[in-house]
């Protein structure tokens, strides 16, 4: 029997995860959107397109949230997405609203899942639906760091002109505008960052990387990144359903880690079958340390803002 995965949301972000997946052909989908007829759309659309890559997964929409019982994993993409000159930090009120009753039907129907978490602002939402379903710590994950040291990695090569493969990147902290970059723990072919690139050059790509959502925004107009989040989501799916155990920055629950208590912050995880099995914990230095201090306080003002 194949796993069982459920993607809250079929705006781009959930539509595009849900083909990734089934071309990964890792799991059946399930794919819920509020408004009926749209999630039906776009999994009927997926389900056509199969026999041409030959995936056979069970794919649905539906508006129906009890078509998402015992799923393993629940990914929730739904929410307002930025647009145009709005930080994410705007979406905090209305996006609350939404993912709390979301939350409220994934513990209802999938109580054993573990549930990852996109929509934005993510460090907060991340915290309220771990408030709102009462999961252990370790089944409760936000994605944004995979996004975010993907842009760095991505640009990393662009500008040394080398496979993205050889590239290995690190961002922490928020999924906002202080977020960071870690030079430091950053490589190329294992040959640290800092001794290919002068520091000006790693200052913009790290400035780059803190924009990469905003500079899409901006040229899109209309919309806000949505295949490399989605490449980033299904990451973390086959990670659990695989229980692939990969090191990924993910926003995770801290206790006491990084000097951090009780927020959600981007940080290296062992991602696995039981979601976070553990919270790796890098060297930093003193300007690193104080500024995911600072990016955490951000984070901090954001969930006061909620409660
Ligand atoms: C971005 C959105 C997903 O960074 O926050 O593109």
């Amino acid at each position: 029997m194949r796993r069982k995965v459920a993607i809250i949301g079929a705006g781009r972000v959930g539509s595009t995860t849900a083909q990734v997946l089934a071309y990964k052909e890792l799991c059946d989908i399930v794919l819920v959107n509020r408004t009926a007829g749209i999630a039906q759309g776009v999994a009927l659309d997926i389900q056509e397109g199969a026999p041409i890559d030959g995936i056979d997964v069970d794919i649905i929409g539906t508006d129906d949230y009890e078509k998402i019982k015992d799923s393993d994993v629940v990914v929730v993409t739904a929410g307002i997405p930025r647009k145009e000159g709005m930080s994410r930090d705007e979406l905090l009120g209305t996006n609350a609203k939404i993912v709390e009753d979301i939350c409220k039907k994934v513990k209802r129907y999938a109580p054993h899942c573990v549930l990852v978490v996109l929509t934005n602002p993510l460090d907060a939402m991340v915290y309220l639906a771990k408030k709102v379903t009462g999961f252990p710590k370790n089944r409760v994950v936000g994605m944004a760091g995979i996004l975010d040291s993907s842009r760095f990695r991505s640009f990393i090569a662009a500008e040394l002109k080398v496979g993205v493969d050889e590239v290995s990147a690190m961002v922490l902290g928020g999924h906002g505008d202080f977020m960071v970059p870690l030079p430091s723990h950053s490589s190329v072919a294992g040959i640290p960052l800092t001794e290919l690139l002068p520091k000006a050059k790693i200052d913009s790509l790290i400035k780059r990387t803190r924009d990469g959502g905003a500079e899409i925004i901006k040229l899109e107009k209309e919309s806000s990144a949505f295949y490399a989040p989605a490449s980033s989501l299904a990451l973390m799916v086959e990670s659990i359903l695989k229980d692939k155990k990969t090191i990924v920055p993910c926003a995770a629950f801290l206790e006491g880690e990084y000097g951090i208590n009780g927020i959600f912050v981007g940080v290296p995880v062992i991602l696995g079958a039981t979601g976070v099995s553990k919270v790796v914990e890098l060297k930093l230095g003193k300007s690193e340390q104080a500024a995911l201090k600072l990016s955490a306080s951000k984070i901090k003002e954001s969930i006061k803002r909620l409660m």
